[in-house]
């Protein structure tokens, strides 16, 4: 019943309003199936880690030809896959299918020498490849099929989302688009591998591994990579080492707490990284956090990523959410909506303060769908009862358990579609008594809050904190008004639906616009005596930098 391309020309606020932290001309090719993960959780990563281990990323001359590129590397060995993009110069990424042929290369790498400057040797499995003869000075024309890493530009979203033929297509439009792309996956676990490479100076046996949305499947284009430092692994070695009456335990250094253990490994993690981590820049280390962390941007794969370690349970929390998303296809499509709506109405931010995360939207729409009826999601505490002897996972004294095989789960018998679910989801939450209930996936059901935070919502695993604590009433407001405009919006268009004599964007487009609610809130706030804007802004400095606040980010 839609018209198609009720409108081609996008208006240019979409593009402020989509507030993405880089603009890409052209766009990504992310294919056109929906690539809703079916595999255990444990399983892709082990998959994906051996294979970045196999892999090297090279920084290539603008022209270059790709079949004698290929052919001049597979003197190394067979590849596997490879691919180009652009980041400020061309890349590859290129997969061995052997591990032996990355130190085959890097036997025959040399250390660049550098003129007044000095070149800190360390061999990494990023190069830097120069031809000797320049292309433009022979016949051949270089040949490389070459992706961006970043998501579509607004203009062709608008255009997508406008063309579509239902709200239902426009979300499953939406997430086709923004999902991270199979190079970009490949490209994050490559770099927490190159990371690794470095951790390794210090932590022979370490591991870095991906967590939050670049794993969790909820991941957009351009989100940041969240990565930690495992030293479990070191541990696990030494277990099986015990025999008769002997145990042998290692000399160590001791310091007062856990906390400061974590502030010196990743001190001189740090350190490694600033010093000679090929192409880690601006490495910053934030270890007053309640969660420490060094943030660094790994330029050649334009990630700014942050570096954590011991962090278990944020993992854990990345397969719970994997999990939740791959139960069923509408989980994604609902997540990314609203992501990219508080995204535009600048809910979200990337800069850590008063406002909510993406990670507690997620929480949000999966308590919703839990709430159907019949519920689309199953509560945690369910995922527990059907949890095997191998799925028992404690972690620091919490219970993390829960059933990891999908097969065990039975598909909602909820047919709703997404625009319903959309709608209702704004209506729910324009509706919730955030002052007396908290959300808690773990029950799916409502709970007293236990404190008098804004919004509260039961950190799944330690169950006792609050992931929105840093959250703040007008910032609460914000999301409340935004929420029920976004309902009536739907609501409205429900009506009009017959009569679609006006050229405006529609549905989920609509939505991404700037709104009326923001306009209004901004006329009301105009109207507040300076105390109560002073009042409101400390009130939100003060929630930004409470410790309790944003776990990972600090
Ligand atoms: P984007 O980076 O915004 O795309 O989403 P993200 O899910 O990666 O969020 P973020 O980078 O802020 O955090 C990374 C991960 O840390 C999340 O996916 C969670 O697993 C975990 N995390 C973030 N915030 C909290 C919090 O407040 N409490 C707890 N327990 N875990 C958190
Ligand atoms: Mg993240």
């Amino acid at each position: 019943q839609r018209p198609l391309c009720r409108l081609l020309s996008c208006p240019g606020t979409v593009a402020a309003a989509l507030g993405r932290e880089e603009q890409s001309s052209g766009s990504a090719e992310t294919g056109s199936e929906d690539r809703t993960p079916k595999k255990r959780f444990s399983e892709v990563q082990k998959e994906r880690r051996e294979q970045a281990q196999r892999t090297v990323l090279i920084h290539c001359p603008n022209k270059i030809s790709e079949k004698k590129f290929l052919k001049y590397l597979s003197q190394h060995g067979s590849i596997n896959n490879h691919f180009f993009y652009e980041s400020f110069g061309l890349y590859a990424v290129v997969e061995f299918s052997q591990k032996e042929s990355v130190a085959s290369l890097q036997n025959v790498t040399r250390t660049p020498s550098l003129g007044t400057e000095a070149a800190i040797p360390f061999r990494s499995r990023y190069f830097n490849l120069k031809l000797k003869t320049p292309l433009n000075q022979t016949s051949e024309q270089p040949s490389v099929q070459c992706g961006t890493q970043s998501s579509p530009s607004s203009k062709k979203l608008f255009e997508l989302l406008c063309c579509a033929e239902s709200v239902d297509d426009q979300l499953n439009t939406l997430l086709r688009e923004f999902q991270l792309t199979e190079e970009n996956t490949k490209l994050r676990y490559l770099t927490c591998s190159l990371i690794e490479d470095v951790a390794a100076a210090y932590f022979p046996d370490c591991t870095v591994r991906p967590f939050g949305s670049s794993v969790n499947s909820f991941g957009k284009l351009g989100c940041d990579l969240d990565m930690f430092l495992d030293l479990d692994e070191i541990e696990k070695f030494s277990t099986h080492k015990a025999s008769g009456n002997f145990l042998m335990e290692f000399q160590v250094k001791n310091v007062p707490s856990e906390r400061i253990a974590t502030q010196k490994i990743l001190s001189v993690v740090g350190e490694c990284l600033d010093h000679f981590g090929p192409g880690c820049v601006g490495v910053q280390k934030i270890l007053n956090a309640r969660c420490p962390l060094v943030r660094f941007s790994h330029q050649a794969s334009g990630f700014q990523c942050d570096l954590t370690t011991n962090n278990r349970i944020a993992l854990k929390s990345s397969e719970l959410l994997y999990m939740y998303g791959a139960l069923d296809s509408r989980v994604r499509a609902l997540v990314f909506s609203i992501r990219c709506w508080a995204r535009a109405h600048s809910l979200t931010s990337s800069i850590p303060g008063a406002w909510i995360t993406n990670f507690s939207l997620t929480v949000m729409v999966i308590f919703f769908l839990q709430r159907r009826s019949p519920p689309i999601l199953p509560t945690l505490d369910y995922l527990k009862t059907l949890a095997d002897a191998e799925d028992k996972c404690i972690i620091e004294g919490h219970n993390c358990t829960f059933v990891r095989d999908f097969n065990k789960i039975k598909p909602s018998g909820n047919a709703e579609t997404l625009e319903l679910l959309l709608k209702e989801f704004f209506e729910y939450f324009g509706n919730f008594a955030f002052n007396k209930n908290s959300i808690n996936i773990r029950q799916g059901r409502e709970q007293n809050k236990p404190e008098s935070s804004p919004l509260h919502i039961q950190n799944p695993f330690e169950t006792s904190l609050n992931i929105s604590k840093n959250v703040s009433q007008s910032q609460l407001q914000k999301f409340v008004d935004l929420a029920r405009e976004s309902a009536w919006i739907l609501h409205q268009e429900d009506k009009d639906r017959l009569s679609p004599s006006n050229h405006q964007p529609w549905g989920l487009a609509a939505l991404l616009l700037p709104s009326v609610a923001n306009n209004m809130s901004l006329a009301k706030k105009k109207k507040k005596p300076a105390s109560e804007r002073i009042k409101n802004l400390l009130e939100s400095i003060k929630s930004s930098s409470t410790e309790n606040s944003t776990a990972t980010n600090g």
